[in-house]
């Protein structure tokens, strides 16, 4: 590890930087098409518009808008973002079929800018059993999507789906094939999310140095994340080449997810001496935007997920708050603030708490305590919280009551829905 970080996070305002400018990877976001065809996590066309607008405050370069063939309501939202939300990149999906294609560029057709991303499998698994097409088919059929879509687009995508487990020499050949007929972007998808970081870096980059015209497109990485490593997975597949990176608020997506966006973007950001790399994501938007698909589509978010879990900043037990009101570094590697997290929701009151914890929590709540106060007052938090889950400002305020005067009760306390949880107090 290096010591450097030490000098450049918060002394210097900034992360571990990097000497040179770090390159930059474009953020294709698949909330809206991956993420959205998750069950539990469908969204009616206003929903998707507003979650689109989020993600363009969010900096998101392409927005994968959704997959007009799937649905009338699927095509309506795209036309209706390609509309309204006009820096990105609107992309919207499509199977090789000509019909896919035609929808999906009838749907885009008022955006500012759009791609269409056209996809087939490339794995015998997938040729043989599911498709039962010839590996000579699916490479014709390639090819004749990347052209018809190009007579919409200047700017077309192609996904061999299942590409980490297609045969190499084949998947080589299918990538020349689709560049020569003018693709601009491969994208080599870890579809079932099987793939080992070391693995995936090594897998790309032996296909940009073995496919001749590699150098005329983007290569982009899309990792699903069935053992838990679609965004280890998607760092490493930058270290092999890719400039592009699919993901997802909240990691949404088929089965276990994609690449959760917050997690990829903030280990670039925070690990800029390991991954000289950096996106155009204004990062203090992401709590916001989090919240926000999770008020749309009614599916929370896991209270310990990182960056925007509830407890990605929280302490309770009382050696990490009496660290953290020491100094933050000893126990957070970046500040709340830089993704959108309120830094009062820091310190939560609980059976584990520690005596400075309480002691600055009352102090945020406005009271000036002696020795022998704070001693009971913490106690009653500590037996309190065996009773609670957490404890609240409302709770703090009556227990400091009933030890200055303590005629006052403390066991009828209930804190305020929100106040429940513990947030509010200041570090
Ligand atoms: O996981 C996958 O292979 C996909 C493609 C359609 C890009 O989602
Ligand atoms: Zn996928």
């Amino acid at each position: 590890m290096s010591n450097n970080y030490h000098f450049d996070f918060y002394l210097a305002g900034g992360y571990n930087r990097a000497m040179s400018t770090p390159a930059r990877v474009t953020v294709f976001d698949t909330t809206l098409r991956d993420g959205e065809q998750a069950p539990g996590f469908s969204m009616d066309v206003p929903a998707k518009l507003a979650m689109a607008q989020a993600l363009d405050t969010l900096g998101v370069d392409i927005i994968e808008a959704g997959f007009p063939i799937a649905s009338p309501a699927d095509s309506e939202a795209v036309h209706k973002i390609a509309l309204s939300v006009r820096r990105p990149v609107i992309a919207a999906l499509a199977r090789t079929r000509p019909q896919d294609i035609e929808e999906a560029a009838q749907a885009l057709g008022p955006a500012e800018r759009s791609r269409i991303h056209t996809f087939l499998a490339t794995s015998d698994l997938h040729l043989t059993t599911k498709l039962r097409i010839s590996r000579e088919e699916c490479l014709a059929a390639a090819v004749s999507a990347v052209a018809l879509a190009r007579r919409f687009t200047d700017d077309v995508e192609f996904s061999a789906e299942d590409a980490t487990r297609s045969d190499r020499d084949f998947l080589c050949r299918v990538i020349e094939a689709v560049i020569e007929a003018g693709c601009t972007t491969v994208n080599l998808p870890d579809t079932v999310g099987y793939a080992t970081p070391d693995e995936i870096r090594d897998f790309f980059a032996e296909i940009i140095a073995r496919v001749p015209n590699a150098g005329r497109a983007v290569f982009s990485t899309h990792c699903h994340n069935d053992l838990g490593l679609a965004v280890a997975n998607s760092l490493a597949a930058i270290q092999g080449g890719v400039r592009q990176v699919e993901c997802s608020v909240n990691g949404i997506g088929e089965r276990a997810g994609n690449a959760s966006l917050e997690e990829f973007v903030m280990a670039l950001r925070v690990r800029q001496d390991r991954l000289p790399y950096d996106t155009g994501i204004h990062s203090p938007a992401m709590f916001e935007t989090s919240r926000l698909l999770s008020t749309l589509t009614g599916e929370p978010v896991q209270a310990n997920k990182a960056i925007v879990g509830r407890n990605a900043f929280a302490h309770e037990a009382g050696i990490h708050q009496d660290g953290v009101l020491k100094d933050v570094r000893t126990y957070e590697i970046m500040r709340p603030e830089d993704v959108g997290q309120s830094v009062s929701s820091r310190l939560v009151l609980g059976r584990h708490s520690g005596r400075h914890a309480v002691q600055s929590c009352c102090e945020a709540l406005g009271f000036t305590l002696t020795h022998a106060e704070i001693d009971q007052v913490y106690r009653a938090v500590i037996s309190l919280g065996e009773h609670r889950k957490a404890i609240g400002d409302g709770d703090l305020r009556r227990i400091v009551d009933h030890v200055r005067t303590p005629s006052s009760s403390v066991a009828a306390t209930s804190s305020a829905p929100g106040e429940a949880v513990g947030y509010g107090h200041g570090v």
